[in-house]
């Protein structure tokens, strides 16, 4: 006799494991399947939480042999980079130790293993040493996330030529990165290797850095990044890697064709986007419909074509955001229990954990100009910004755009130091329909980062105090 539940989750990501617990605190029975031996998905094992505490530890490098001295502190930093990487594990463990905890206190079943749907309303769950498990169930979700976009015909070895993954435990820091795409692992952990001594250089298909991201936003940290060190080859694609000595090869051209050349380098680590994960599910006999870039097709209840089977997170549309996962794991979680779960995709806030940090929500211009909206703009540098000249962090401005005729704000841009706190306020704004003239009318505690927010929106009617 089958296990029977309300509700089936696959993947135990921030989709997934969220869904799961929002899914138990409503009453249904409730049950996650589980490949990896670890919770927490790509974000906890592989992806957020460790590329987090290596950018948070290689910056307080940096900023010890470089800042530390103008404060006064006199220090000579000497790197320890296994001690670097051990903290780093044990970030993933407090975290993914957590997600165990928390299914266990709301009485998730768990199920180790990978999962394939058989039918609806019937989940086989196969562990490693094969054997298999039948479950039944009302609901499914599949919440199976993504995995590394591959270059054709290169294939990883995770010590010369990696993926992220190998990005966040390399033994030794190389001479020379070579960086295969200009995105935000590609940024992230091209700083945190370049802090910790690697001389970086970033190879982008197009001719310009962060694609999607706010142009004049995007042009200011590339500015930025090459008077920190990176250096950029864009409009460039890479055509082959082969072995050089101890070294690699790699072999660069235009990326509309054109005469080749080649440069030498110890690593190369490719970042050119995810793809989502949903091979061995048994979606093709089921008649899952996917699109054409193979993310699961879902209506505005996250349900696919199938009845009974919903899909979530980096498995669907929209972008491939942890926090974007768990907002949809809580809505499908809501509507399974018979509640109006929902998530405003219009509002969800975009971070890239560099210094200084970049952090975005709504609009840009350039998506309000293709869509011919009228908006006014408010900006405000960090150098005018008491606190930031306090701390020495005047790097970035932040931008707020509101609607020419109502005001209503439709996105705010900020670059500079804690742009990832930061934006939350802008979020809550947005999310409550407010205007320009709200935020500048809150009070903002002095002396703030905060409050460059608060003048940026009072420069979108040119009356900003400290400008
Ligand atoms: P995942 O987290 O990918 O989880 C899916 C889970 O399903 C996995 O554990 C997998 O093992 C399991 N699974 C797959 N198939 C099966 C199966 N058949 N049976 C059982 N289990 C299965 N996002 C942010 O918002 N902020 C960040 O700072 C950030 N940093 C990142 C850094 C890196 C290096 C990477 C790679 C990603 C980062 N992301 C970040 C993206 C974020 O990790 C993803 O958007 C997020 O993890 C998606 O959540 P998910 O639940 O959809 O899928
Ligand atoms: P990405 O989509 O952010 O960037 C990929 C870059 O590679 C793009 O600029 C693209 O134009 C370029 N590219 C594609 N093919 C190429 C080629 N053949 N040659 C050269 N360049 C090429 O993808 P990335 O950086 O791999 O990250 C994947 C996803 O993970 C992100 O989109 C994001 O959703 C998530 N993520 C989020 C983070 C955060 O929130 N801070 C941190 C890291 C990842």
């Amino acid at each position: 006799m089958a296990d029977t539940f309300d509700l089936i989750v696959i993947g135990a990501g921030p989709g997934g494991y969220v869904c799961a617990i929002r899914a138990a605190q409503l009453g249904l029975k409730t049950a996650i399947v589980e490949k990896r031996a670890t919770y927490g998905g790509t974000c906890l094992n592989v992806g957020c939480i460790p590329s987090k505490a290596l950018l948070h530890a290689s910056e307080l490098y940096e900023e010890a042999g470089h800042g530390f001295a103008r404060m006064g502190i006199k220090v000579s930093p000497e790197l320890d980079l296994d001690r670097m990487l051990a903290f780093k594990d044990e970030a993933i463990k407090g975290n993914v130790d957590g997600v165990a905890f928390l299914l266990k206190k709301n009485k998730i079943t768990p199920f180790h293993g990978a999962g394939r749907i058989s039918a609806a309303g019937r989940v086989e769950v196969t562990t490693e040493d094969g054997s298999r498990q039948t479950l039944e169930t009302r609901s499914i979700v599949i919440a199976t996330g993504s995995d590394v976009a591959r270059l054709p015909g290169i294939e990883f070895d995770e010590t010369r030529i990696i993926s992220s993954t190998g990005g966040l435990s390399l033994a030794e820091v190389p001479k020379r990165l070579l960086v295969v795409g200009a995105g935000v692992i590609g940024l992230e952990l091209g700083s945190v290797w370049r802090r910790l001594g690697a001389s970086v250089t970033v190879v982008e298909y197009l001719d310009r850095i962060l694609p999607g991201m706010d142009g004049e936003i995007a042009k200011s940290l590339e500015k930025i990044f090459i008077k920190q060190g990176l250096s950029f080859r864009l409009g460039t694609k890479v055509s082959a890697i082969g072995r050089a000595g101890s070294g690699l090869s790699v072999t660069l051209e235009p990326a509309q064709g054109g005469t080749q050349d080649k440069i030498e380098t110890d690593v190369v680590l490719i970042a050119i986007g995810r793809v989502p994960y949903t091979d061995g599910l048994g979606l093709d006999e089921l008649g899952v419909v996917r699109d054409n870039r193979k993310r699961i097709a879902v209506n505005g209840q996250f349900e696919t074509n199938v009845t009974g089977i919903y899909a979530i997170g980096d498995v669907i549309a929209g972008p491939m955001l942890a926090h974007k996962a768990e907002d949809e794991g809580i809505a499908v979680a809501e509507i399974l229990a018979g509640q109006a779960g929902h998530v405003n995709h219009d509002v969800i806030p975009n971070v890239i954990y560099t210094t200084p940090e970049v952090a975005s929500v709504g609009k840009s211009e350039e998506e309000l100009k293709a869509a011919g909206v009228g908006y006014t703009v408010g900006k405000f540098p960090f150098l005018a910004n008491g606190r930031a000249k306090a701390n020495r962090t005047t790097d970035g401005f932040v931008k707020v755009l509101a609607d020419a005729t109502t005001d209503r704000i439709l996105g705010v841009h900020i670059i500079g130091a804690n742009a990832s706190e930061l934006i939350a306020e802008a979020a809550v704004i947005m999310e409550f329909s407010g205007s320009a003239e709200d935020l500048a009318r809150t009070c903002h505690a002095h002396p703030t980062l905060s409050e460059a927010v608060k003048e940026a929106a009072m420069a979108v009617a040119k009356r900003a105090i400290h400008m």
